[in-house]
């Protein structure tokens, strides 16, 4: 079947049936990436030019009452050496950060219940406090209405809280009983009355996935229309139920990559560091399919091996220190350019 058809429709509509979105995944050729990486990049280019956003990632914690069956920081794994920075620590990575030309931190952790609201609230409103200029984003998992709204009243201006696949008995498959999909989006729509500009996100080639389901995903993404969007490959990892299945494909993850920017052109789309794992140009690749931001690393060094939610994770060796000048310079190779900015949304005329 020759998807080009389809290709267009989606250029032109921005949408697709859930049965084209499949069609247009099962019949991928080498042709129709190459058509949907052109079409990607002529709206990002558009909408971003040839900038990448930048945001520094701080891992604030490894602990995890969680029990998420592809996560190599689950609760049940014994072998990871659990760690939690102090606010102290994340305030002075935020600033050092700030140095390096950062405008935008992410805080990302495990569900740990150290960091509660009076926690997390005051490293949120310090940060804010000592860099007005900044966004604050927050990874942090579940938590109850009151919690985000109490974050966000403290300056959180971003929430990154992947849904992991858009089919409920999917859902099931990938996490432990007492976690349900439906709580899972009943957090994203909460975060958006709430007034944040909202991230969610799947893995790629995670078990049991089928080209149904990431057809719903995409759905999914259509008509919630987050800001952000976070997709990258399945990686095993050793110590978890799924260490003998397979990584998603690089491949795959462009493909979809310029699927999502062709859905929603201004989306904020991260090349991911799970995507830099899996190829060692992972990262320019996927922004040349349609991604305009990275996350590199700004947790201090000593804890970055810790914060392995898959195996083989790059960026965790002394060598990574400086992250930002390493990726300033894989993006001006491809001729792209990281700027020092927020980097919102912005919003199209049309
Ligand atoms: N491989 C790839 N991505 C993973 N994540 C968690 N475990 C893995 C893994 N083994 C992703 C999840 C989560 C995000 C923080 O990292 O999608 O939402
Ligand atoms: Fe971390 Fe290159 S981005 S070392």
């Amino acid at each position: 079947m020759d998807v080009a058809p389809l290709i267009h429709k989606l250029a032109d509509t921005h949408s697709l049936s859930l049965d084209e979105y499949e069609a247009l995944i099962v019949n991928r050729s080498e042709a129709s990436a190459k058509l949907l990486r052109n079409l990607a990049v002529r709206e990002r280019v558009r909408i971003y030019g040839r900038t990448v956003y930048v945001r520094g990632l701080i891992e604030v914690s490894n602990i995890c009452r969680n029990d998420c069956l592809y996560c190599g920081i689950r609760r049940s794994n014994p072998n990871c050496e659990r760690y939690r920075l102090t606010p102290e620590e994340i305030l002075s990575c935020a600033d050092e950060g700030y140095t390096l030309g950062f405008r935008t931190f992410v805080l990302q952790g495990g569900e740990d219940s150290y960091f509660n609201d009076d926690v997390l609230g005051s490293v949120v409103r310090e940060i804010k406090s000592r860099h007005p200029d900044c966004a604050v984003t927050l990874s942090m998992g579940e938590r109850s209405r009151e919690s985000y709204a109490y974050l966000r009243e403290c300056g959180a201006d971003r929430y990154l809280l992947r849904h992991e696949t858009a089919d409920e008995t999917h859902y099931t498959q990938l996490h432990p009983r007492e976690m349900s999909y439906a709580h899972r989006m009943n957090c994203l729509h909460e975060l958006r009355e709430l007034g944040y500009a909202v991230g969610c996100g799947f893995m790629v080639g995670s078990p049991f996935q089928t080209a149904k389901h990431i057809a719903q995903d995409l759905k999914f993404i259509e008509t919630f229309r987050p800001e952000m969007c976070g997709i990258g490959p399945f990686i095993p990892h050793k110590d978890t139920p799924f260490k003998d299945y397979p990584a998603g494909t690089l491949e795959l993850t462009c493909y979809l990559l310029s699927i999502i920017r062709l859905i929603h052109p201004s989306v904020l789309l991260p090349a991911t560091t799970a995507l830099g794992t899996i190829d060692p140009m992972g990262r320019e690749k996927g922004i040349m399919s349609g991604a305009n931001v990275v996350m590199p690393n700004l947790s201090p060094v000593n804890v970055r091996k810790k914060y392995e939610l898959y195996d083989n994770k790059i960026c965790t060796g002394e060598e990574s220190a400086q992250c930002r000048e390493c990726l300033n310079s894989r993006m001006k190779a491809i001729g792209y350019e990281i700027v020092t900015c927020r980097g919102d949304v912005i919003r199209e005329a049309v």
